[in-house]
């Protein structure tokens, strides 16, 4: 299959400024930070790298968050150094002061007299805070898009939950994780999933999360199906179940680095990939909307029955999670249970993934890769992407940006079909438990807003 010639990997990869690709990021609402890094007026002012960018964001006297040029424009002392009083950040060398909007409101080093703070600005981009993430909008004024609420911007405060993890890979090769389904036959496989009894729900209808994990063991080969959509695209993974059923997998993928991955029954929880630079990511985690899963659907929690470690934000942090396991210390790969209890050898869940897709290297040169029929999705994914780039240089509109989308309907779903039933609307609003869901008050259509 088709593999990447060395510029289109470059062409993929790369989001400097003024890159194909870097300029397609920023026609997007970008993370930035999370909300709990800047917590109160006048907080502590934080280092943001973002798209090769260093920038300093800070929370002024009246609570708006400043996202602004890392260097001071007189002579470059680093902002993050800054005293964050008055509704501005006053740089620590002399004095010079900025307020989130990039304009200096007070030269204190230059006399009384002195015009010279009216023609000096700083790079300043706009922010909007939803979902517990701070958003930024890089791109130029005049192509500013609308934000796109994902159904953050309507959620309860305690349904508000974002975390964010740091990895040492580029972001391609990072989302690429979360659009292959086939790796979780293989990488977060453990041995005892054989012990776990079946509840009878190998038939029609949504199975237990635990026998969830059965599926993925026993079928070890699924067959792929990639469907566009307005947002991207969604795909399935298709396997037969012990009992001689089609079990699906279904994760979409929205532009530009969003996936929502397959859960039982519908997921609705966004993994976004955010490119510190090209050899770094952000991992996000976004809570979208509250889902009810009293209703039995899923049965246990999915990692009730496996052998992992999750790694989690600290309880009362700031949702930054601190990785225990890194490239350092080999992930802390344990040999014997490598060959007696998991597949990975690896004892928290996410480190499995950081493992295989750092140790490609900060950017894999995927002119050396070789493609097999499992990797249809990152193919599908890398193509859009490419395209998207190419198209928004020659004066086009970024996909998935309009006002228009609901981007509530970026959803996904697991689930074993009935007789006759299509993967391709589960998920979406012809699907009965979507409906259902929605009589529960769970899909709050309210306008999307502009920012
Ligand atoms: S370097 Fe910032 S005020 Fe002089
Ligand atoms: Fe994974």
């Amino acid at each position: 299959m088709t593999m990447l010639s060395t510029e289109d990997n470059e062409l993929l990869t790369r989001v400097g400024p003024g890159t194909p690709m870097g300029e397609l990021l920023r026609r997007y609402w970008t993370p930035a930070l999370l909300v709990s890094e800047v917590p109160a007026p006048d907080s502590d002012p934080v280092r943001v790298r973002l798209l090769g960018e260093d920038l300093v964001a800070f929370r002024d006297t009246n609570g708006r968050v400043g996202l602004v040029q890392e260097n001071c424009p007189h002579r470059g002392a680093s902002l993050y150094f800054g005293r964050n009083e008055e509704c501005g950040l006053r740089c620590p060398y002399h004095g010079w002061k900025f307020d989130a909007d990039g304009a200096c409101t007070d030269m204190p080093s230059e006399p009384p007299t002195s015009v010279f703070k009216d023609k000096v600005r700083i790079t300043a981009y706009p922010t909007h805070e939803s979902g517990g993430i701070v958003w930024t909008y890089m791109g130029p004024a005049d192509t500013m898009t609308p934000f796109r609420d994902f159904g953050t911007d309507s959620l309860e405060p305690e349904h508000v939950q974002a975390t964010k993890m740091h990895s040492t890979c580029n972001w391609v090769q990072a989302m690429e994780g979360n659009l292959d389904t086939s790796h979780i036959s293989w990488l977060h496989q453990f041995n005892g999933v054989d012990d776990i009894p079946d509840d009878g729900s190998d038939k029609p209808g949504y199975p237990s999360n635990p026998m969830s994990w059965k599926f993925w063991r026993h079928d070890r080969a699924p067959r792929l199906e990639v469907e566009d959509t307005w947002y991207g695209f969604k795909y399935v993974g298709i396997r037969e179940t012990p009992g001689g059923h089609t079990h699906v997998r279904m994760s979409a993928f929205c532009y530009p680095y969003h996936t929502v991955i397959a859960t039982v029954p519908l997921g609705v929880r966004h993994g976004i990939f955010v490119p510190v630079d090209d050899h770094n990511t952000h991992r996000y985690l976004l809570n979208t909307r509250p889902l009810d899963n009293s209703r039995g659907v899923g049965g246990a929690p999915l990692f009730s029955v496996a052998p992992f470690k999750l790694a989690r934000a600290e309880v009362g942090g700031n949702g930054v999670i601190h990785r225990e396991y890194t490239a350092e210390n080999d992930y802390g790969i344990d040999r014997e249970e490598q060959r007696n209890l998991t597949f990975s050898g690896v004892a928290e869940f996410v480190s499995q993934d950081l493992m295989v897709t750092e140790s490609m290297g900060p950017i894999y040169d995927r002119s050396q890769e070789r493609l097999g029929t499992s990797d249809k999705a990152i193919i599908r994914m890398r193509r859009l992407l490419m395209a998207a780039a190419k198209s928004v240089a020659d004066g086009g509109e970024a996909p998935a940006t309009s006002a228009e989308h609901n981007y509530f309907e970026v959803r996904s779903a697991e689930k074993i079909l009935e007789d006759g039933e299509d993967w391709r609307e589960l998920g979406t609003d012809a699907d009965p438990l979507v409906r259902e869901m929605d009589v529960h008050g769970v899909r709050d259509r309210t306008p999307i807003a502009g920012s």
